[in-house]
Formats: C-alpha cells, sequence, structure tokens
C-alpha cells in the first residue's frame, strides 16, 4: 500500500506552506466548465486569471475542459498534441467514435476533477453513477434559484430557510436545472463555492453545506515605479474624455477636468447588479449637485451587455465630428506654422493678425457649423432591439436624466462589453477601467463580483455592497474599508430607499474630494491588491483538491484541516493619515500652476505612504502569521 501523505491547511489568517511531502506527480487535475476560453461572465475570470498558478502546481498534468466554439478556439487557444499518453489514446479513442469517456491505463493516475456551475455538472453525476476512480469537487458560483428569486421582488435573505425549493424552481420553469445543480453538490466529494454568503444559501437553497469556501483571485500586476497606475489613470482618463468630447459634441458647456466617470458593468441583471439604484441615486446626486452649485460633472456609464443591431449613427457621427475638429485644428496649425516659418526665415517677426487668413477661418467655421445639433446627446449608445422595454432605458425616461445642459450627471448606456477594437470607443475593459474614477456595484445578489475586485487591484475605489460575497469578505479584512475606497453599501438591513439614500450618499462625499484626495485614496485602494491575489487565495483551491483526493483515495492520501483557532482572521488597519482637506493645502497664491499642483499631489502621495508605512508596519511585524507578514512586507516595499 502506497505511504499516505499529509497536508495541512489553515485559513485565511493564519497561513502556511503547503507540506512539501504532499507529491502530486502522479495526479491529474481536470477543471471543466462553460466559461473555459469563453467569456459570459465572472466563472471566465476565475478560470483565465487562475490558469497560471494552477499549471505551475500541475505542470503538464492539468486540462481545461470547455465548449468547444470555433471563433474562441481561433482567438484563445493555440492546438497542440497532447504529450501525455493516456490522454492521447484517450482523445483518439474519442474522435473515433464520437464523445465517449475511456481513461483505460494500466496504472491508473489520481484523478481530480472540478466541475464549476450546474452545466457542468452533468459530469461530476455521470463520474459518481458509473462509479469512475476520480475525485471530484463541485464549485457553484451562484444557486440558479437564488439567482431568479432574486431577479423577482422576493425579499430572498430574510425567507433563505422558508422556501419551498421544489415548488419555487418548478414556478419558475428551472426544475430540471434546479435538479442538475442540485445533483452535482450532492454527489461531489467536496462542495465549494466562492463566498460565505453564497454558501448560506447553497446550505438552504441546495440543501447541502460547502466544505470549504473558495474565494476568487486575480493576477495582480506588480509595478515597479510607485506611480506607474497613477500614470495609466491619467492616460486612460484622456482617452475617455476623447471620447466623451465626441459624444457630446455641440453640447460641451461643462468643464472635462472638473468631470468624474462613474461606471457600473457586468451581465445584464437590472436589480441583481444594482442598476436600478444606481440610476435612482444617480438622480438624487444630480440634485444634491445642483442645487449646492457644484461645478462637478459626473459621467455615469452603464456596460451591460443587451441586444442591440450595432451602433447607432449619432453616437458614430459624434466620433466623426471630433475627429474632424481635431484634423481642422492640425491643418490651420500646419498652416500657421508654415507663415511662422517664411517669416522668421526672412528675418521678420510674424504680424499676428496676418497669420490666420481668409480661408483658415472658412475652413474652421465649416467645422463649427458641422457640431451645431437639434438633439441632447444620446444615452445610448447602440440602436436597442427592445427600446421600449429595456429597464434602464425606461428608468432614464422615468429619472428624466437626459443628457440635458442643466444636469450635472449625465448617463452613456454601452449595451456591449468593451473591445480595443471597438470604432466608438476603442479600449479594453482594463483600459477603460483604469481610467475611471469610481467603479459602482451596489448588487442586491453577487455570490462575489468580481468587477469590484478588479478596480481595487487597479487601484480604483469602488461601492460594492454587504451582500456581494466581495463585499462582506473585505469588510472582514479591513478595518475601514471606506478609507481605502472600499465603499459597502448596506442593502442587508436597509430598505431599499435607504441604501438609496446611502448611495447618494457616498457619490455626493465622493464628489467633494479634491483631486488630491483622489490621488491619496488610489493610492491606499490599490494596497490591498495583494488580498485578492490567486497567489494568496489560490490556497483554497489547492485544499478543496487536496480534501477531494484525501476523500476519494484515502489509503493513499490524508488531510489535515488546521484547528479553527488559526482562522482568527487578520484585518488591513486603518490607515494612519486622514486624507488631506483642500484647506491644507501648502500654498497661499491664487496663481498656482497646474505643474505646481501636480508637484505638491506627489508630495502628498509620498507623506502619505510614508505614514501608513509606519502605521501598517506594527500590526504585521507583531504577528507571527507568516501570510500577514508577508502581506505586510510586500505592501511597505510597494510604497518604498
Ligand atoms: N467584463 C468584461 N468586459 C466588460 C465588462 C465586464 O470583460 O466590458 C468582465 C469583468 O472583467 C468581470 C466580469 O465581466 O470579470 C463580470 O464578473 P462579475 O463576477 O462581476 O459578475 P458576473 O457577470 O459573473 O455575475
Ligand atoms: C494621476 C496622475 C496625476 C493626475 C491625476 C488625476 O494621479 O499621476 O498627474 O493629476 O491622476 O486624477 P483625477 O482623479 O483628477 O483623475
Ligand atoms: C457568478 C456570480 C459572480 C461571481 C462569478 C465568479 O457569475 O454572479 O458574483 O463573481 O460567478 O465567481
Amino acid at each position: 500500500m502506497p505511504l499516505a501523505r499529509s497536508l495541512s491547511v489553515t485559513s485565511l489568517s493564519g497561513l502556511e506552506e503547503w507540506d512539501e511531502e504532499f507529491e502530486l506527480e502522479d495526479a491529474v487535475l481536470f477543471e471543466i466548465a462553460w466559461e473555459v476560453a469563453n467569456k459570459v461572465g465572472g466563472i471566465y475570470t476565475v478560470i483565465q486569471t487562475k490558469a497560471r498558478l494552477t499549471a505551475e502546481e500541475w505542470g503538464e498534468n492539468y486540462f481545461l475542459v470547455g465548449p468547444y466554439v470555433e471563433s474562441n478556439v481561433r482567438t484563445q487557444v493555440e492546438l497542440i498534441e497532447p504529450t501525455n499518453p493516456v490522454l492521447k489514446r484517450t482523445i483518439d479513442k474519442m474522435n473515433s467514435s464520437g464523445c465517449k469517456f475511456a481513461a483505460q491505463s494500466e496504472e491508473p493516475p489520481h484523478i481530480v476533477a472540478h466541475f464549476h456551475e450546474w452545466l457542468a455538472g452533468l459530469g461530476l453525476v455521470l463520474c459518481r453513477k458509473r462509479q469512475l476512480p476520480v475525485a471530484t469537487i463541485f464549485t457553484t458560483h451562484a444557486t440558479l434559484l437564488g439567482r431568479y428569486l432574486c431577479a423577482g421582488s422576493v425579499d430572498f435573505y430574510n425567507n433563505l430557510s422558508k422556501f419551498n425549493v421544489d415548488k419555487e424552481a418548478g414556478d419558475r420553469q428551472i426544475y430540471h436545472r434546479y435538479c442538475l445543480e442540485r445533483a452535482a453538490a450532492h454527489c461531489a466529494h467536496v462542495f465549494t463555492t466562492v463566498s460565505q454568503i453564497t454558501a448560506i444559501e447553497a446550505e438552504h437553497l441546495l440543501k447541502r453545506k460547502p466544505d470549504i469556501v473558495t474565494p476568487n483571485g486575480l493576477n495582480v500586476k506588480k509595478f515597479s515605479a510607485m506611480h506607474e497606475f497613477q500614470n495609466l489613470h491619467a492616460q486612460s482618463k484622456s482617452r475617455i474624455q476623447e471620447f466623451v468630447r465626441g459624444h457630446f459634441y455641440g453640447h460641451l458647456d461643462f468643464n472635462l477636468d472638473k468631470c468624474l466617470f462613474l461606471f457600473i458593468a457586468g451581465r445584464y441583471e437590472f436589480s441583481n447588479k444594482g442598476a436600478d439604484i444606481f440610476l435612482e441615486a444617480l438622480a438624487r446626486l444630480n440634485y444634491l449637485l445642483r442645487v449646492n452649485h457644484s461645478d462637478v460633472t459626473v459621467i455615469a456609464f452603464f456596460i451591460m451587455p443587451a441586444r442591440t443591431n450595432n451602433f447607432n449613427v449619432e453616437t458614430l457621427k459624434g466620433q466623426a465630428v471630433r475627429k474632424q475638429l481635431w484634423d481642422t485644428a492640425h491643418t490651420v496649425k500646419e498652416r500657421f506654422g508654415k507663415k511662422l516659418y517664411e517669416s522668421l526665415l526672412v528675418g521678420q517677426l510674424p504680424d499676428v493678425a496676418k497669420m490666420l487668413d481668409k480661408e483658415d477661418f472658412t475652413i474652421m467655421k465649416r467645422a463649427i457649423f458641422a457640431t451645431q445639433r437639434q438633439s441632447q446627446p444620446p444615452i445610448c449608445t447602440h440602436n436597442m432591439l427592445d427600446d421600449s422595454s429595456d429597464p434602464i432605458l425606461n428608468s432614464v425616461r422615468r429619472i428624466g436624466l437626459f443628457n440635458s445642459s442643466a444636469d450635472r450627471v449625465k448617463i452613456i448606456f454601452h449595451p456591449e462589453f468593451l473591445s480595443s477594437t471597438s470604432p466608438l470607443l476603442p479600449m479594453d475593459y482594463e483600459e477603460f477601467v483604469r481610467g475611471c474614477h469610481l467603479g459602482v456595484f451596489p448588487s442586491y445578489y453577487e455570490p462575489w463580483g468580481y468587477t469590484p475586485a478588479e478596480c481595487t487591484v487597479m487601484g480604483i475605489p469602488s461601492i460594492s455592497t454587504n451582500l456581494s460575497g466581495f463585499g462582506c469578505f473585505m469588510e472582514e479584512h479591513i478595518a475601514d474599508p471606506s478609507a481605502y475606497g472600499i465603499y459597502i453599501l448596506d442593502r442587508r438591513y436597509k430598505g431599499v430607499d435607504e441604501s438609496c439614500n446611502q448611495l447618494t450618499s457616498f457619490l455626493f462625499q465622493f464628489c467633494k474630494q479634491s483631486r488630491r484626495q483622489r490621488i491619496i485614496q488610489r493610492n491606499r485602494t490599490e494596497r490591498l491588491s495583494d488580498l485578492l491575489d490567486w497567489r494568496y487565495l489560490g490556497r483554497y483551491y489547492i485544499a478543496a483538491r487536496h480534501m477531494a483526493l484525501a476523500k476519494a483515495f484515502p489509503d493513499t492520501f490524508i488531510y489535515e484541516p488546521h484547528e479553527p483557532s488559526s482562522a482568527t482572521g487578520f484585518r488591513y488597519p486603518r490607515p494612519a493619515s486622514v486624507p488631506p482637506s483642500p484647506s491644507l493645502s501648502r500654498h497661499s497664491s491664487p496663481h498656482h500652476s497646474e505643474a505646481e499642483e501636480d508637484e505638491d499631489e506627489r508630495y502628498d502621495e509620498d507623506l502619505e505612504a510614508e505614514k501608513d508605512r509606519v502605521n501598517i508596519r506594527q500590526p504585521y511585524t507583531a504577528t507571527k502569521n507568516k501570510t500577514s507578514a508577508n502581506l505586510g512586507a510586500d505592501e511597505n516595499e510597494d510604497d518604498a
């Protein structure tokens, strides 16, 4: 009998390295999901961002299995021949006889098969029914019934234990899918979900308590220069500003430098994702900004894919007009430069009055004429197929935010995921997020919620809720989340109207911040990245796999979880420095140049980093907890 190997796992606070004796040489890992190389929502992000770390652990014994979508295969998959002979035989066999499974080797490896969501769950149920020697894991990223119930007008969280699940699933015509999900959860050796809040939901709706919570991580990019991510913000912001110049042509009566870009993004689940209360809060914010005579303009982007029939003409025209104005300015500048050059060549200072001639004025007048428009800048960038019943458009109609001059809050609905090849807004999602000021994700139903997590690692503040896995996770691990730019809206203990007021207040306070305060806040936000890195969170997946191996092959593997006392939870302390008030500004002269302002901002960033370095070092070095210490060290080095 092979020697049993042991393994130690601890939870977030008391993290230790894996026991090195735990060898996986003869084991093979399959991860199966509908979103492998097939982007639908956040599950794609889980698989895609985790792949590198998992491949580091499993090498050539790691296989991702997803649907064959020709266009995705062409753009995302590199076709290779398998090197593993067993796998090659299996694939040959599958190819020659339809899609039959046959893992028939002389010395079968230990197989771990990790299935994500009910769509892949059927494979798991069949593995168990056919008694295949496979350690199975089922991760659910939401429950079907939970998602459906929340999308209706149900008081979900107060009634979790009371739902007649079969009836509710039947009423919503998802009974067969629900059964599949429940069967997969029950058949799995190890059942996991992405957050505590979804674990409770699963316990009630799927009737099995998850064995372990596997929170979602990200691939965190580390910049060697401290200001690099701030520079990226400035670069991306100027590209969004270009788009805005085009979109609002003829109505650019607001100061773009005082313009804040807010956004919500994700699959189009209007109320689950909180687009409903975001719109309502925007209407209230508009009122507050107007009555307070604020010079800030807010542009709120809604990036949620809906059924469309391409970009609309008015939106495309906006970008064409902007481009034409740019070309005109360029032409006149060239002509101006040529005249200037000619004048200098003959040793004369130019006669400024003659530098622009009639033709120049004609060119410019013609260009200005093209910017006249009768209509308001459009709300939606595309032709919507369901325009009259679309929930975002209908809410906009109800609250009356039509991008008019008087409104301080403008709305742009882009009903398609972003792409760098778009003729309208040629930016990928990451670039776009970097250029914005605040991500707003006031979800009612959100098992994890990648969008605010992605903001965090890019140093962009965000609003999430205490009903989202991410929000709860951050609340648990940060002493004062809002000081770090992580605003967590209370949607659990407050009614909709109260939550909406709280959201309005977050937004209004955000609008009152100075540029300097925003810069400092972004620095703080970015410092939380380590907490969301797969290099840290990946250990829960590792634990789940080892747990499954130990359950499926008890003679070979032993799983020893750490005693609960080590899971006391570590928290990021409150930052030492309070946000600087504008009145503390070092300069008193009203003629303070922009360059000097930027220099001041840098000074304040460094000052802030220094104060926090002193503060943060204490709790980290005081603890014996290895990973906490690492997190602290990383953070300090970043600041240096
Ligand atoms: N996303 C994207 N392009 C966009 C908008 C969003 O790729 O234009 C991605 C985003 O990066 C995130 C995912 O969509 O990873 C949404 O995941 P989340 O967990 O927030 O929600 P889900 O859609 O899975 O419910
Ligand atoms: C970054 C840049 C600064 C710029 C600032 C704008 O921090 O490094 O040079 O002034 O962004 O910040 P804002 O919040 O106004 O977009
Ligand atoms: C689901 C959830 C989302 C989560 C994602 C990845 O789609 O709706 O909240 O972030 O899966 O786990």
